[in-house]
């Protein structure tokens, strides 16, 4: 029987719920906005899986109860958002290299002896479909970040990986700007900072010598409570007229899409790149972690989220 691609998601998805059914889920505060359930669902229907992933709430001040309970409750695995990325770094037995780098989890893994292990998927995200241009197709080349916050970290992170040979990082406050730079210095030595400012040139000159441009900024994402949210850009006319025609910007929202930077960019003839396929893969990355398995079905996860994006 053909089904719209809607209700098949929901046939698939209506699996049955037993007294062997393992947990994963997303702690966040709040989290009940979250795609990531219909996503990973989707995708634990799809491998045959006997596990559920809900969102579940937790407030700051109860976070260690419940990452101590879940673990006590057999929790096969957890994603991790606003506002516990970092907090949740300190109960963790384990750490990744690259999460202490990043300085945040957003993945927690059990471990067989007791305990979690803390990693962050958002850099692998981040970094897959700049991959799809060939491994070494940014060796080298000139990137610009907007915006110095917890997801900029992760992106330099996946920029240095992919072998970029110069990082400008844009900030508005000079004072976090300098902590970001200090606290990747160690291991991003390619970092430098780039004072975001009406009045100063050094961003203009900045985006015109850039490959890749990335927006790490929430401007320009769809809120609920600002409808004229969607319209804005972080960059300015002056700004964007200094992108170069063949580069690529890339921007880590997904509603809506494209979002007005992109628009923008592709109308001065720039490749565009919107932040699905990121929640995507750093999705795919953690069951993959979760599961052992490497047949992840990324494209059905893909699929389950564009169901749910208005
Ligand atoms: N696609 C994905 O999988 C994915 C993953 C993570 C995040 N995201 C998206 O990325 C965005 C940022 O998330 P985040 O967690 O990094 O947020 P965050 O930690 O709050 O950082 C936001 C950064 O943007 C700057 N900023 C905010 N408003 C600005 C403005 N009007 N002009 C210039 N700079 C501004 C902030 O500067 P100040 O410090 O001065 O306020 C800060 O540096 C969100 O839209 C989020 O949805 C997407």
């Amino acid at each position: 029987m053909w089904l719209p691609n809607r209700s098949r998601t929901a046939v698939s998805q209506a699996r049955p719920i037993s007294g062997h059914t393992a947990l994963l889920g997303v702690l966040g505060d709040p989290v009940r906005h979250s795609l990531s359930p219909a996503m990973h669902n989707a995708a634990l229907a799809e491998l045959g899986l006997d596990w559920i992933y809900l969102a579940l709430p937790a407030a700051p001040a109860e976070l260690t109860g419940v990452v101590q309970g879940l673990e006590a409750m057999g929790c096969r695995g957890l994603s991790v958002t606003i506002p516990h990325k970092q907090a949740v770094a300190a109960l963790c037995r384990e750490l990744t290299p690259l999460a202490e780098r990043i300085g945040a989890v957003n993945t927690l893994i059990p471990l067989a002896e007791g305990g979690w292990r803390g990693t962050n998927t958002d850099a692998e995200g981040f970094c897959a479909p700049l991959r799809a241009a060939g491994d070494d197709a940014w060796q080298g080349t000139t990137a610009v970040v907007l915006g110095c916050g917890g997801s900029a970290r992760a992106v330099v992170a996946g920029l240095v990986d992919l072998g970029c040979g110069s990082i400008q990082v844009a900030g508005r406050d000079p004072e976090r700007l300098a902590t970001f730079v200090a606290d990747c210095a160690a291991w991003a030595p390619q970092l430098q900072p780039l004072t975001w400012g009406a009045a100063k040139p050094d961003l203009e000159q900045a985006l015109s010598e850039a490959a890749l441009v990335v927006n790490t900024t929430p401007v320009g994402m769809r809120s609920t409570s600002d409808a004229t949210a969607a319209e804005r850009c972080p960059l300015s006319p002056a700004q964007l007229d200094r992108l170069t025609p063949g580069s690529t910007v890339y921007d880590l929202i997904y509603t809506p899409r494209p979002t007005r930077l992109l628009q923008e960019a592709s109308a001065r003839g720039c490749r565009s790149q919107d932040g699905l396929e990121m929640l995507v893969q750093q999705g795919a990355a953690a069951l993959r972690l979760w599961s052992g398995r490497d047949d992840v079905p990324v494209a059905t996860m893909r699929q389950a989220l564009l169901e749910q994006l208005p």
